[in-house]
């Protein structure tokens, strides 16, 4: 038994491949495959270990019926077409859990980030232009006691609630299309539509998969209805949000700021005017990148290979069937 593996991965999975009696190859150019690269590739193999981006679509899946199981290195799966793998009986793997601090930790990390200008700060000293001390400018905005709005309070989200209420004691709002009554409980967050977590928000947070209802869900129609104070985050993926409008929401003043570690594309191309703006930060999609994320996302991503491979229940099925 055999898996492909499109990245190379942390040891602790490989070590799960080993102990299994599963025969790996790990894919070690520094550059994405393409579809057909992929397809090629994946005829030897039992299974597919798919760490980044590729997509996984319906011609893929067609072209390698044969896969016993496709693991994700990621908890997101928009790079799926998990109708069409169902439909053809392909057992898919995640990586929920193990990420959920790490990735929130970036969201937080880019709340503060933004708040206080840090990443343009830094680039002024880079550029020789910290002169003379200014009492009124480069000023922020401070964050107790604000409101964090929470759209998709999952497990990221409410790590982020969490942290937002315990440094800054700030007001949780969230809007999700269940309600988390631990969040509720715990955290005294508070369930609002759409609409109100636009107009109530001091920082608003993105922690919802990618699906057709949620893309370009913040276009210019939802920043006009937010706070022209208001911090936008998302740690989620860029598709959510409709760069052309963020950018003209942060030209003309409508939002204050941006925190992003996820854009649209990926990469983020080195002139794009985000990059330039004062209240601007950005990540190269780095959410999940510690080693004790990393490790586990490895970790769970082979086990699920090794179940998928011996016709097992895989323990973390996106499609179970
Ligand atoms: C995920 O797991 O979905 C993260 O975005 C890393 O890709």
């Amino acid at each position: 038994m055999n898996v492909f593996i499109t990245r190379e991965i942390l040891a602790s999975g490989l070590q799960v491949l080993k102990n299994a009696n599963v025969s790996y190859t790990q894919w070690t150019e520094k550059r994405g495959l393409s579809e057909d690269e992929l397809i090629e590739h994946c005829k030897n193999y039992d299974a597919l270990l798919n760490a980044g981006a590729n997509k996984i679509d319906a011609h893929f899946l067609q072209a390698c019926h044969h896969l016993k199981v496709i693991a994700l290195h990621s908890v997101g799966y928009d790079n799926v077409d998990i109708t069409e793998a169902t439909r053809l009986k392909i057992p898919i793997g995640n990586t929920p859990g193990v990420l959920s601090s790490a990735t929130a930790d970036t969201a937080f990390l880019l709340m503060m980030a933004t708040s206080r200008k840090a990443f343009y700060m830094h680039k002024t000293i880079a550029k020789g232009e910290w002169k003379y001390f200014e009492p009124a400018v480069n000023l922020g905005i401070e964050l107790y006691g604000k409101t964090l709005g929470v759209f998709g309070l999952g497990n990221i989200g409410y790590e982020m609630a969490k942290l937002c209420k315990g440094a800054y004691g700030m007001k949780i709002i969230y809007h999700n299309r269940h309600s988390n009554a631990a969040a509720e409980k715990d955290l005294g967050a508070v369930k609002v539509s759409f609409d109100e977590l636009l107009r109530q928000a001091d920082v608003l947070s993105v922690h919802t998969s990618l699906t057709p209802e949620t893309k370009e869900i913040f276009n210019a129609e939802a920043f006009n209805k937010m706070k022209s104070s208001a911090i936008f985050i998302n740690t989620a993926r860029g598709g959510i949000h409709n760069e052309k409008d963020l950018t003209g929401a942060l030209q003309q003043n409508i939002i204050w700021g941006a925190g992003l570690d996820v854009t649209n594309p990926e990469p983020m191309q080195p002139d794009n005017p985000l990059l330039d703006m004062p209240n601007v930060c950005i990540l190269p999609h780095i959410g999940s990148a510690t080693f004790e994320a990393r490790s586990g996302m490895s970790r769970l991503a082979a086990e699920n290979v090794v179940a998928g491979l011996y016709g097992r229940p895989l323990p973390y099925w996106v499609n179970p069937f």
